[in-house]
């Protein structure tokens, strides 16, 4: 497959993609995939994000509106949900591609959190996916048969302690996306969460130690780590009619990662390492 063959996957569907910041977002990325199978949408990000970002050219390459708004203010967010209604009518899918910890941003150990910070890694990068949804029931703004995505990381399940308060968050993350998939089921609505491997990107490479897990995670994976354009691809499907009986799942894309034990590669190092220790 050819980056730019398009299966027209996604032909006359309407989404709401958050968390666009640079060309290395995952989100960028999954705009830039959506576009290529055929759907309309709608950009959105924090008005900070908006103001020093690149958006106006993502918009402007993919024929889309922006609309800013903060994900940690309902008021914001269902004034969101409702322009967009208005605008471009019910949504077919929605991308989660938010997060944020000011305790990583500072550096402080999960021993030493500062509770504010983490109530904002908590709203910033969980709490929001609800407020979203809520917005959606409330605007009645999801159509019959949506697909909502959003983007965690196996620190939910396994402990990564660089990622500090942000494993905390993809945790309730990941319940918040399986609570609302069993509430919207009744409509044919979908809700699952993709854990993408480590990836280049703005929030990535802010993570101390994130250069280790990169290439351990490279090591350990059998397919290697997944690019966003990797990830934007399996978003697509998800957002397919393709996946319309997949909900309430924590989805890993990480090219084998989280299944494997130790690979050759990592045997290969540890043994060179004990031989130099010799
Ligand atoms: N990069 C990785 O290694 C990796 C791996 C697995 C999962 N993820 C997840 O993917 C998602 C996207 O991250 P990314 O790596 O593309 O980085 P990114 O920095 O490009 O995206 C994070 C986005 O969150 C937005 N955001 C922060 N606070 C906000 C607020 N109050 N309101 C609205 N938007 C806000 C930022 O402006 C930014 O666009 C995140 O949930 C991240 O945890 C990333």
């Amino acid at each position: 497959m050819d980056k730019t063959d398009s299966f027209n996957l996604l032909r006359g569907k309407n989404g709401l993609i958050f968390g666009a910041l640079d060309e290395r977002s995952i989100a960028w990325r999954v705009a830039l995939a959506c576009s290529r199978e055929g759907a309309a949408f709608t950009l959105s990000n924090a008005p900070i994000a908006i103001r020093f970002g690149t958006l106006q050219q993502l918009a402007e390459q993919t024929g889309s509106d922006f609309i800013p708004c903060d994900v940690t203010k309902y008021d914001q967010v269902l004034e969101l949900v409702e322009s967009t209604k208005n605008k471009s009518g019910k949504l077919d899918f929605i991308l989660h591609s938010v997060g944020m910890s000011p305790n990583i941003r500072k550096e402080l150990d999960y021993k030493k959190l500062n509770y504010k910070f983490m109530q904002q890694t908590l709203e910033i990068s969980a709490i929001s996916l609800h407020k979203i949804l809520q917005a959606c029931v409330e605007k009645d703004a999801l159509n019959d048969g949506a697909s909502v995505v959003a983007l965690t990381y196996i620190a939910a399940q396994r402990i990564f302690s660089k990622y500090s308060d942000m494993n905390d968050a993809k945790a309730l993350l990941e319940s918040i996306a399986r609570n609302f998939g069993s509430r919207l089921a009744d409509k044919g609505i979908r809700v699952n969460s993709v854990s993408q491997g480590p990836t280049k990107t703005s929030a990535g490479t802010g993570i101390g130690g994130f250069d280790a897990m990169y290439e351990f995670a490279a090591k350990l994976s059998p397919l290697g780590n997944p690019t966003a354009d990797d990830c934007a691809d399996y978003c697509v499907t998800l957002f397919s009619d393709l996946t319309r009986m997949v909900t309430m799942q924590n989805l890993y894309h990480d090219g084998g990662f989280s299944t494997n034990g130790i690979s050759e590669e990592l045997i290969y190092d540890l043994a060179e390492l004990h031989n130099k220790e010799k």
